[in-house]
Order: structure tokens, then sequence, then C-alpha cells
């Protein structure tokens, strides 16, 4: 039998939660296509799933990912669009931590002749999250002051890029000091350094009025914090709880810190956003994913940010590009908040043992 080498997370517990296992490679389906896969995208998801901080779990042992790029190999009777030998991104709710992944050809894009592989594979989680956020739910608009957290990462750099592409955007982020170089060359217009200085203020010395779009993805009181910031019309989007994640550990502290974030996060009544004419929504693109009813709108906005990467209109920026032997090292970039852009996974095997990342 024919096996391919898949990157397993094996338990919740542990930093050695994750290994390379030898499993059978899945039957081609009628509508499916089987992909060489060169790369995969890491996002903060996966170590939050690796701590078991993920909704939802499936069981274990599981192959995470949700993105990966490469080559098609093989493709099933009815498939027509794609052939193999197409370089494509593919999406995946779980899975894509793979040498091969065979997934429904309608999950599969080919990429354009100016993308290369690491690029398109970083593609996917962090674009389609801020164009859905951006496009589909607030509705951006010329002149819109659009505010985003962690604007140093995958998703912010996405969003500060996206923001480009509208006249008259005004992108404000927060991040630490060193990378305000990276966010200014990506579109945000006024990183704060949330470390030393209160982002609501700073904020407010620049637009008085607050902004039209906040975009969260931090949660505990930094959420309550930012709703303030919302002018009327505006809309706050909520994607993630980095502030619940501490480290590559979970335990007692980083669990009691969970809580306290968790009640101290603020919450809204419907009258509240009612007097101050504002949305609150949120956004969750692995849990779309799963639902196939939402697969024409997530292939369609793919559609839309493959043609702009085309047109040079957007670029990932890849932090570093790491083996599957050494996600440990991978998933420390981020649990640190080293990472500046995306992190992405090489799904080949690695040579040399003392190989390090390419840092980009
Ligand atoms: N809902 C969805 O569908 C969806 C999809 C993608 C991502 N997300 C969420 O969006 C957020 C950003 O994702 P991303 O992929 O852009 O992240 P990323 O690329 O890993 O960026 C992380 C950056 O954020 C900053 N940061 C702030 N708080 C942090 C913390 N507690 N731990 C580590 N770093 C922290 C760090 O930069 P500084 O040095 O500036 O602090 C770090 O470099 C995450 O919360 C993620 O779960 C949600």
């Amino acid at each position: 039998m024919t096996t391919r080498r898949a990157l397993t997370l094996t338990s919740l517990k542990g930093e050695d939660n994750l290994e390379i296992r030898h499993v059978p490679i899945p039957d081609v389906g009628d509508n499916d296509v089987l992909i060489n896969v060169k790369f995969c995208g890491l996002n903060f998801a996966e170590c939050s799933l690796r701590q078991g901080l993920y909704s939802p779990i499936p069981p274990l042992p599981t192959v995470p990912g949700y993105e990966c790029s490469g080559v098609i190999g093989q493709i099933g009777s009815q498939v027509t669009d794609l052939k193999v030998g197409d370089r494509v991104v593919g999406l995946k709710n779980f899975g894509a931590w793979s040498d091969v992944v065979v997934l429904p050809s309608s999950d599969c894009n080919v990429i354009p002749d100016n993308m290369s592989l690491e690029d398109a594979a970083a593609i996917p989680v962090n674009y389609l999250t801020s164009y859905l956020m951006l496009f589909d739910q607030a509705a951006l608009k010329p002149g819109d002051k659009v505010f985003v957290h962690m604007a140093a990462g995958g998703v912010g750099t996405a969003v500060g890029q996206l923001c480009l592409t509208v006249p008259d955007v005004t992108v404000i982020g927060t991040a630490s000091k060193a990378k305000h170089k990276h966010c200014l060359a990506n579109g945000i217009h006024h990183p704060i350094d949330y470390k030393s200085l209160d982002f609501v203020e700073e904020t407010r010395k620049l637009f008085p009025k607050g902004v039209d779009i906040m975009l969260d993805p931090v949660g505990g009181p930094t959420s309550k914090k930012s709703h303030t910031l919302l002018r009327s019309l505006g809309k706050h989007i909520h994607y993630g709880g980095s502030s619940y994640i501490s480290g590559a550990n979970k335990t007692w502290t980083s669990m009691f810190s969970i809580m306290w974030n968790f009640f101290n996060s603020g919450s809204y009544s419907g009258f509240g956003l009612m007097e101050r004419s504002v949305l609150v929504g949120g956004l969750h693109v692995g849990k779309m994913m799963q639902d196939p009813e939402y697969h024409p709108v997530t292939r369609r906005a793919m559609t839309n940010l493959l043609n702009m990467y085309k047109e040079e209109k957007i670029k990932p920026h890849i932090d570093s590009v790491w083996h599957f032997e050494q996600i440990k090292e991978a998933m420390g970039r981020i649990y640190s908040g080293q990472n500046v852009g995306k992190v992405i996974l090489n799904a080949s095997v690695m040579s040399d043992k003392g190989t390090q990342a390419t840092k980009k």
C-alpha cells in the first residue's frame, strides 16, 4: 500500500504531541484531486488546537492543517477543470499537513504563473479571513478608518494590503515597535506599539471620532477597550482569542489567565448597540470550511484573491519556512510572538537534521 507522510496530532498534552506518521493515501473520488504537497500554512489556530484550546477538536489522532500548495498528481473521473501537473492551492478542513492530500476539486484553485508555491500556501487562511471580514462583512468603502490588532502577523499584513486596494482607507494597527517598518510597508499607516502605549488614546489623538471597522483577534479586556473606539455605523468583528494563549504549554497559570480574559471580555446588549448605531459580528473561516454551503463563498473569494496577486496588488510576507520535522521550532516562533508575517511548513523530507529554517 502506498503511504503518505502526515504530521499528526496525537494528544492535547505536552510539547511532543505532534509526530510524523506514515498513513494510507485516501482513495481519489470521482470529484476529487490528489495533490503532491510542497508547502502548508501554519496558523495560530493549529497552535491553539495543539493545546486543546480550539473548537471544534476532531477525534485524535488527527492531521491538522487548513491549507497546502503543490502539484496535482491524479484527478477523479468527473474532474474537468483541473489536470495532472497543475500548480494549485488547496483548502482543507483539517488534514492539510501531509505530503499527499486528497480533496474535492472545488476546494482547489490553480495559482497564477507568477505565484510561488510558498506564497500559495500563505494565502488561504490569512487572506480569506481578511477578505471576508473587510469586503463581505464590514463592506469596506473609500475613506473608512480601519483598526486591526496583531497588525504584523499574517492576517494583519493581509488586512493592510487589501485595504490599499480601496481609495483613501486609513489603517491603524497594534504591533511591537520592531515590527513597525514591516507594518508601514504593508498598508498599516499608523502602527501603535501597544506594549508601551495605550492604543485607545493613541487612536483618539489621530481620529477623535473613532474608527469605522474594528478587527479584533485578541479577546479579553482588549476587546472591551477596542469596542469603545467604534464610531456610529461602525462594525466590530471578532475573529480570535490570542489573549487566551500564553506560551507553548497549558499550565494552571495559563488556565487561570484564560478564565480571567474570558470573563473580562465585555458583553453587549441589543439596546446598547442600538443606541450607538453599531454592529458586532464574528468570523471563523475554519467553521465555514466545515459547511459545504459556504464553499462557493470561499471559492469566489479565493478566485478574487488569486487575481489580486496576479495583478501584484497583494503579496504574502513569509516569515520563515520549516520542515515537518521542525514543527516545535516553527510553532515556537508563533508562541513567542517573534514572527513577522506567515510561518510556512515544507512537506518534503528534511535531508540534514541540522538544517535551519529558511528565514525570509
Ligand atoms: N477566525 C478566523 O477564521 C481566523 C483566521 C485566521 C487567524 N485568526 C486569528 O487571528 C489572529 C492572528 O492570526 P495570525 O495568523 O495573523 O497570527 P500570526 O501571524 O501568528 O501573528 C501573531 C503576531 O501577533 C502578535 N501577538 C499578539 N498577541 C499575541 C499572543 N498572545 N501570542 C503571540 N503573538 C501575539 C505578535 O506580534 P507583536 O510582536 O506585534 O505582539 C505576533 O507576531 C489569531 O488570534 C488567530 O487565531 C482567526
